[in-house]
């Protein structure tokens, strides 16, 4: 029987164990064994798999995280483990490859592929709703659900206090968790890293509020929201937490929401508090959609290796389940496009008369 591979890595996300439990259910219909590669890539660097049977993946569907676990190891920043990666994988008597992540798990899949000549497929996965070639990654609905609802628990108590509330949210480089959720939660204030912002605007925009008799406002910022560079030439850069990189060579952000409340709390004068939701936004059980989503895009990628297009990702345009080659979804990272700028200017510009209200 032929086998085939199945790995999580990156940052987990609600949704793995519905890709999972899709992937061995369809293998197992097609006629392939399925192996659970723990830990990301780690998991075939050093060798820890588990078989996938169907009682291994029986009532995980709910559940949040990965029961194969995960990492951000990137096996190519060093040869040795390329090697140690290419013996297991003939050891495990690995045929094919699933590789369910982000565009850090999905780069070295496609290398893998490209330069290695691997037959592995990928499936799109991320909060952050920032991969190329997909309209949606599964998790993403599932963090902007929890972000919502914190930002309508957070209305009652800034109301009751005339309080500015900030909400810091996760994204990287992307705005879609800050923009989405803030339109969904009725925020007064957007933030993302698409638009870099004029704090003078962002605090004369509350002060304008006060004055009509909304004695509270809601900011949310995304992590890798940028002070503007056109106020001060030393802005323009994300904030992060420290100046350790991980192994793909991103920065861990965090921290603007308690510099931008002290900000706004200085210019206007209005007592203001900082909520970083961090990773709440990633854990628990997926949204009815995520799961759903999650479900079609493990179902596509054993398709696809059925099918042998290798190199290649399961991808959602237009509502339906497609396979587009790795390349295109980690070329770059996909930002908040003007659409869903214009649906949150056009519904923030009812409170004010400024016009870009989002990234001010
Ligand atoms: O990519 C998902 C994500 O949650 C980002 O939004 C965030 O910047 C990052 O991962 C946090 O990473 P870690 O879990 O390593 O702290």
């Amino acid at each position: 029987m032929e086998k085939v591979g199945i790995l999580t890595g990156g940052g987990d996300c609600p949704g793995l164990n519905a890709v999972i439990r899709a992937v061995v259910r369809r293998a197992h219909g097609l006629g392939y064994d399925v192996l659970g590669v723990k830990n990301g890539w780690a998991g075939l660097i050093h060798g820890y798999t588990e078989p996938l049977t169907d009682f291994s993946v029986t009532g995980i569907l709910p559940r949040g995280g990965t029961i194969l676990g995960t990492s951000r190891t990137n096996p190519f920043r060093d040869m040795d483990h390329i090697q140690k990666l290419k013996s297991n994988w003939q050891k495990f008597g690995l045929n094919y490859l699933v590789a369910v992540g982000g565009e850090d798990t999905l780069g070295v899949a496609h290398k893998l592929f490209r330069q290695e000549g691997y037959p592995v497929v990928g499936v799109p996965k991320t909060i952050d709703n920032d991969l190329a070639g997909t309209d949606y990654t599964f998790g993403f609905d599932t963090a902007v659900q929890i972000v919502t609802e914190a930002i309508d628990r957070l209305h009652t108590t800034a109301e009751s206090h005339k309080r500015v509330m900030v909400v810091e949210v996760m994204g990287r480089d992307s705005g879609w968790i800050a923009i989405h959720s803030g339109v969904a939660g009725g925020a007064d204030v957007i933030l993302i890293p698409e638009l870099p912002f004029d704090i003078e605007k962002v605090s004369e925009k509350i002060r304008l509020r006060h004055a009509r008799g909304r004695y509270f406002s809601i900011v949310v910022v995304a992590e890798g929201a940028k002070f503007s560079a056109d106020v001060n030439p030393q802005h323009g850069a994300p904030i992060v937490q420290d100046m350790g990189k991980d192994e793909f060579g991103h920065a861990r952000l965090g921290g603007i929401g308690n510099i931008l409340a002290r900000e706004i709390e200085h210019r206007t004068g209005f007592e203001t508090r900082t909520v970083v939701l961090g990773h709440i936004q990633r854990g628990g059980s997926p949204s009815a959609f995520d799961r759903v989503l999650a479900t079609r895009y493990g179902l596509g990628a054993i398709d696809m290796v059925h099918r042998g297009e290798f190199g290649c990702m399961a991808a959602l345009r237009a509502n339906k389940i497609v396979s587009i080659p790795l390349a295109d979804a980690v070329s770059k990272n996909r930002t908040v496009d003007q659409e869903m700028i214009d649906v949150a200017n056009g519904i923030l510009d009812k409170l004010t008369t400024e016009k870009e209200t989002v990234g001010q």
